[in-house]
This record gives C-alpha cells, sequence and structure tokens, in this order.
C-alpha cells in the first residue's frame, strides 16, 4: 500500500518536457498581462524604479538592511569604483520568530536597533562628512507596490510573515519612524526587492547579467525589461530604454503546474491561502513541509512505521528543507544519515533500509518538481525577452543569469536538476550562451549600489 501511495503521488508530480514548455509558455503570456495592466495578471510584474543598473563605477560608503530571507542581515560597504571593488563588512543573525506575527512597531523596532548597534561598533572614519547623513539600502523581500525607487507600499506578506498593520504601509516610513525612534539619523535611499538587489549585484560583477532568481525561503524573479513594453508604465521614458520589473513569480499558477492532494492541503492550511502556489511547489520553505505530508499519510494508511503513527510526524513543518536535503543526498549503503535524521527529527527509530529508500524517493520526487518547474519559470522570462532563440545570424547573444538563496546554494540535487532541465528545455545551441551565476548575498551589496546611484548627494 504505501509504494501504490508513492507511485501515485510521483505520476502526479511529473514534470515532462511539453508540460515544462506550457508551464513557460503561461508564464510568458502572464508576464505580458501582468506588464499590460495593474492587477492585470495573478504575476504582479512590479515596476521597480530601478531604470539604470549599476556600471561598476560607483564610489562611497552606504549600508544596507536585508530582511525577508532565512536571515536578517546589516551591512556596511565601501564602493570603490572598478578598482578597488567592493568591500563589505556585515552582521546576520534569524529574525526571531514572534516578530514575524506580531506588530509592524515591533519588527522595525528591532530592524532598527541591530542598524544602531551595528553603527555604534563602527570607526571615525566612517562617520559621514559634517552636514551629511549616511544613506542605506533597505531589500525588503516581500512584494510592494513602488511609489518611487525609495518608497513603496507593502502588497501583502508571503512566506513565514504574517504583520496585519503593515500591510498597505509605506515600507520606508515605517523603517524612518523606527530610526528616529531609535536616535539614527539616516536616510533610505533605496528599497528594493531581494531580486533586484540580485539583480544589480550581479551586473556590477557582470555586464551580460540580465536576470536574476532567487531559490531561498520563497522564490521570484527580476529582469530587465524594454520601458517600452510595459504599457501600464505611464512614467517618463527612462534614458536607458529600460525598467528592471520584479515579477513576484512565486504567486504564478497555472493549470499546468502539477499539484497533488498534498499541495492543496498545505495551501489550505497555510498562512496565505490560494496564494504563492507556484512558490509552494519550489521553495525551500516549503518542500520538506510536502515531504512530511505524504510521509504521514503512509504512516496512517500503511502503517508505514508500524501499527503507531510517529507523533512526530504529526508536527507540521517539523521536517525542513535541509534535513530533506541531507536525506536526498545520502550516498552511504545502509542510508545511514536517513536513519539518524528520521530518529533525531521524528523519532522514528528500527528503519528498516526499504523504508529508508522510500524516504529519498519521496525526496527524489518532491525537489525534482520544483527544480524542474523553477527552470520551466527561467525559461518562460527568456521567452518574453526573446533571448530563448538563436539570432538571425546564427548566433545566441549570452544570458547571464544571477542566482542566490539558500535552496540554490546548499541542495546541490536541486540545483543541478534545475540547470540540466533549463538547458533541455532551451537547447543545446541556445543553452552554451545561457549562464547561471551564483550571486552570493549579492542583494545587500546591490541594494547598497542603489543607495549610491540614488544617492541624495550625488549632485554635490
Ligand atoms: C540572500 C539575500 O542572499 O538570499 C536575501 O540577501 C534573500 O535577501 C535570500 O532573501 C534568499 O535566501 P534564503 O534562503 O535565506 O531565503
Ligand atoms: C517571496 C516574496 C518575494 C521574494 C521571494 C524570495 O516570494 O514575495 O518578494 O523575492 O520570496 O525571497
Amino acid at each position: 500500500k504505501a509504494i501504490a501511495i508513492v507511485k501515485e503521488f510521483e505520476e502526479k508530480c511529473e514534470t515532462p518536457c511539453e508540460k515544462l514548455r506550457q508551464v513557460a509558455d503561461a508564464m510568458a503570456i502572464e508576464m505580458h498581462a501582468g506588464l499590460a495592466s495593474e492587477g492585470g495578471s495573478k504575476l504582479k510584474m512590479i515596476i521597480s524604479y530601478v531604470d539604470n543598473l549599476p556600471s561598476g563605477n560607483e564610489e562611497g560608503l552606504f549600508y544596507a538592511l536585508d530582511l525577508g530571507g532565512t536571515n536578517f542581515r546589516v551591512l556596511r560597504v565601501h564602493l570603490g569604483g572598478r578598482e578597488k571593488g567592493v568591500i563589505s563588512q556585515e552582521f546576520e543573525e534569524a529574525i526571531p520568530p514572534h516578530l514575524m506575527t506580531r506588530s509592524s512597531h515591533e519588527l522595525f523596532d528591532y530592524i532598527a536597533q541591530a542598524l544602531a548597534k551595528f553603527v555604534a561598533t563602527e570607526s571615525e572614519d566612517s562617520r559621514p562628512l559634517p552636514g551629511r547623513k549616511r544613506e542605506l539600502g533597505f531589500t525588503f523581500s516581500f512584494p510592494v507596490r513602488q511609489l518611487s525607487v525609495a518608497s513603496g507600499t507593502l502588497i501583502k506578506w508571503t512566506k513565514g510573515f504574517s504583520i496585519e498593520d503593515a500591510v498597505g504601509e509605506d515600507v520606508v516610513g515605517e523603517l524612518t519612524k523606527a530610526l528616529d525612534r531609535v536616535g539614527l539619523d539616516m536616510h533610505v535611499a533605496a528599497l528594493v526587492n531581494d531580486t533586484i538587489g540580485t539583480l544589480a549585484g550581479g551586473r556590477f560583477y557582470n555586464p551580460d547579467v540580465i536576470a536574476a532568481v532567487i531559490l531561498g525561503t520563497g522564490t521570484n524573479a527580476a529582469y530587465v525589461e524594454r520601458a517600452q513594453a510595459i504599457p501600464k508604465w505611464h512614467g517618463p521614458l527612462p534614458k536607458s530604454g529600460e525598467m528592471v520589473i520584479n515579477t513576484e513569480w512565486g504567486n504564478f499558477r497555472s493549470s499546468h503546474i502539477p499539484l497533488t492532494e498534498y499541495d492543496h492541503a498545505l495551501d489550505a492550511e497555510s498562512l496565505n491561502p490560494g496564494e504563492q502556489i507556484f512558490e509552494k511547489t519550489i521553495s525551500g520553505m516549503y518542500l520538506g513541509e510536502i515531504v512530511r505530508r505524504v510521509l504521514l499519510r503512509v504512516a496512517e494508511e500503511a502503517a508505514f512505521f508500524g501499527d503507531k503513527v510517529p507523533e512526530k510526524l504529526r508536527v507540521p513543518f517539523i521536517l525542513r528543507t535541509p534535513v530533506m536535503s541531507a536525506m536526498h543526498h545520502d550516498t552511504s549503503s545502509d542510508l545511514k544519515i536517513v536513519a539518524s535524521k528520521l530518529k533525531d527529527v521524528l523519532e522514528i527509530t528500527n528503519t528498516s533500509l526499504k523504508m529508508r529508500k522510500v524516504v529519498v524517493s519521496l525526496c527524489e520526487i518532491v525537489a525534482t518538481r520544483g527544480a524542474r518547474s523553477s527552470a520551466a519559470g527561467i525559461y518562460g522570462i527568456l521567452k518574453k525577452i526573446d533571448r530563448d532563440t538563436l539570432k538571425e545570424d546564427g548566433e545566441a547573444q549570452k544570458s547571464v543569469i544571477a542566482l542566490d538563496g539558500g535552496l540554490f546554494e546548499h541542495y546541490t540535487k536541486f540545483r543541478m536538476c534545475m540547470e540540466s532541465t533549463l538547458k533541455e528545455l532551451v537547447g543545446e545551441k541556445v543553452g552554451k550562451n545561457i549562464v547561471i551565476e551564483h550571486s552570493k548575498d549579492g542583494s545587500g551589496i546591490g541594494a547598497a549600489l542603489l543607495a549610491a546611484s540614488h544617492s541624495k548627494y550625488l549632485e554635490a
């Protein structure tokens, strides 16, 4: 019976190439719709107001705050232009979980205090010139309706956050008020999503970067669009002719994405039912939880772990994606890592090799569906900007995509599957010119770079 349940799950999760092509086509269509009008699609296609990416010549001392991934970060970034590059110092820690669901005031106070502590430790030579304020780029990794490059209102929370009174508020306003409360006089020069920060950080090192993708706690992508291809943009045409768009693809959904009863149940019981469906099948916050749900089912219906269902298996989110990854990568002949994780995390002892193999195959099924779907998303973006085919002269343009996030960085099988699927989708010739580049923690540096290019002292 257990094998039958797993088999059925596997079939429902299948992502053959034809299906992924349909996902990519649907993604490209939704991108068009989201660019045409506000609310025109599940894909928000947020205009970032970033129409000029870093050139590499940015200079000066800037700060960055990075909120929304596994860790909250504070950075001080010395930008030394092309010659000296970037030197950054940072401090990071996990946001205390209770702050993720309480009040806007408490969350922003916490951030402001962390920044104040960081600033208090710096040496004399980091002080701003007389009459000037320190400047800051704020990476806020949630959907924000940008009002300018340095302001925007929170559309909704995603991932594990849910703080009612912050929704609809100006994020920079909230941060500035908290900075005032702790007596820190800083100017927020840029408010960016992590995808935008990663794109900016990636472009600083490589001018061929045209898109950025986060595969971490959540998932999302940003890319460089032609301003004229954005009907909902009514502002002046940027000099560059370009505008960076935050797709918020986590909220994408399509009948072509394979969804199972476990996904529906996970969604229904989540903090944001009906939303972020693409994200819920791909990102690090959810993969381990999907595996747990299937395991619970085989325990309940097929007495897979014996007559008693292991109690821990009933605890939502107890099986985290890093644990799933460790089990998935177990290469020992008796799968001892799987055995020890099952014991330590779920208190399941005395597992047979056969049982452990079933656990590994569940990890494989869930990770493969997520990785292949994310590749289809990237393919969708390449299609939208005509980078999926050869040019008339038979050459392909080089397209570099900056990637970041814990899932991409640490879950090797996920990353490899995503990369090989992308090659499979675009074909060998074009595939040679598509480069995936890890932009480690690029989003904080990207935010500092954007703060530099939008500094209020630029003309001074
Ligand atoms: C980091 C960025 O590098 O990647 C964060 O600085 C981002 O802003 C994060 O949210 C995503 O990764 P994770 O795995 O921490 O969610
Ligand atoms: C979620 C957020 C999005 C962010 C992504 C990756 O999808 O809504 O803004 O970019 O996670 O961190």
